[in-house]
């Protein structure tokens, strides 16, 4: 296996589990992720693309983009075109997606784009600079927030608030079935190394999570609980005062994510394009992450005032905001045969079930304050061709 020189966060890490004793398994991953300046997503360099660890949606074809804007759109429209109307995308890396929806917003709705306002919230601050530039044409339009904004209450906004593979990278517990009950996943020292020890949950909240969902784990079965994910959503449902959520991320139902199969949960980890399934090595330089419980985010968004208005596969979602009408205008624009053929195949990506990106990623949209809206994902495939 090839090193990388993770010393700094482990011996930071380290030094904390000699000091207070082993760890909840979330706050290593909280540091492995987030820790100021040396964590995955807190440190310099490319994480998401070829020249990252990991490829998303949004690097496949700016289509994907496209037709997130065309739903805003459409649910600016059942919303009975309200001014002003804010969108909000959390964890905006980068900032491809963000300007690939406003393009799209500025070339197919003037009108909307003239009202709106575009927040972006990104756990590295020093993104905000690569946003910008990548922004520019939009800046007149744009506004920046912290997590911790979100999280201690302080926005408020009528309009759509939308993430594309954000809870996927929130540090989660992880937890063990034993013969003498549940148990929790500690992270201690053994040497300058790490091991896991088994203990008695850090908090109540764990088995009641799995309580709800009626879920009880096998002997020996490992899972994980997004307790992130779930006040996450609360505060989005508090600054959302009328609009709605739209989450993309890799996820199942919970009857599902934690069935019998999936005996070790889903928590994998992400380097230079290879799966490694070891999360106590390069320590800080890897992505982490798991599998999003959709259960769960409907379930809580109901107790939260946000109704679920549409749940399923992501190539759902594209084909019904209009993906085959974006094709032929891009094969229509294309000059030669080898060009149209790549475009197709780069575009069933998106949308190929099994291995491509299609079904593994689900789309959920949760409404506040919106009855019954027809939006453009729950339109009828026959109507389409
Ligand atoms: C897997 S990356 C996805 C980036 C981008 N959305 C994409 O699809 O390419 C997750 C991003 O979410 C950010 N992030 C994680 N937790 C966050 C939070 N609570 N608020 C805002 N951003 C967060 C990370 O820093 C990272 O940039």
């Amino acid at each position: 296996m090839e090193q990388v020189d993770d010393a700094a966060l482990r011996n930071i890490i380290l030094g904390r589990i000699r000091e207070r004793g082993p760890i909840p398994f979330v706050d290593f991953m909280a540091s492995c992720l987030y820790e100021p300046g040396l964590g995955y997503y807190t440190s310099p360099g490319r994480k998401v693309g070829a020249e990252g660890d990991f490829y998303t949606s949004i690097n496949v074809h700016r289509v994907f983009g496209r037709l997130v804007a065309r739903e805003i759109c459409r649910m600016w429209e059942v919303m009975g075109c309200p001014a002003p109307f804010e969108v909000v995308e959390v964890g905006a890396g980068h900032g491809q997606l963000a300007k690939d929806v406003l393009d799209t917003i500025r070339e197919l709705n003037g009108e909307l784009y003239d009202i709106l306002s575009f927040r972006l919230v990104e756990a590295e601050p020093s993104l905000a600079e690569v946003q910008r530039q990548l922004l520019g044409a939009h800046l007149p339009k744009l506004f920046w927030s912290t997590p911790a904004d979100l999280a201690e209450g302080r926005l408020r906004f009528t309009g759509c608030l939308y993430s594309n593979e954000l809870i996927d990278s929130f540090p989660v517990h992880l937890v063990e079935m034993t013969p003498e009950g549940l148990r929790e996943v500690f992270v201690a020292a053994a040497g300058d190394r790490f091991a896991e020890t088994l203990d008695l949950p850090s908090t109540p909240e764990l088995e009641a999570y799995l309580a709800r969902l009626g879920v009880t784990l096998d002997p020996g079965q490992r899972g994980e609980i997004n307790l992130n994910a779930v006040r996450w959503l609360a505060s989005v449902a508090t600054a959302l005062q009328r609009g709605f959520v739209l989450t993309i991320d890799y996820g199942y139902l919970a009857p599902e994510l934690y069935g019998p199969m999936r005996r070790n949960g889903t928590l994998l980890c992400y380097w230079r394009h290879t799966v490694e399934e070891d999360p106590y090595v390069r320590v800080g330089k890897q992505d982490m992450t798991t599998h999003v419980d959709f259960t769960t985010l409907m379930a809580q968004g109901e107790s939260l005032g946000l109704k679920k208005a549409w749940y399923g596969e992501q190539y759902r979602f594209l084909v019904a905001a209009g993906m085959l009408e974006e094709m032929m205008a891009l094969e229509a624009a294309a000059a030669t045969e080898e060009e149209r053929l790549k475009i197709r195949l780069t575009l069933k990506k998106l949308v190929l079930p099994e291995g491509g990106m299609g079904d593994t990623f689900k789309v959920l949209v949760q409404a506040k304050g919106v009855e019954n809206p027809r939006l453009l994902c729950m339109r009828d495939w026959g109507k389409l061709f």
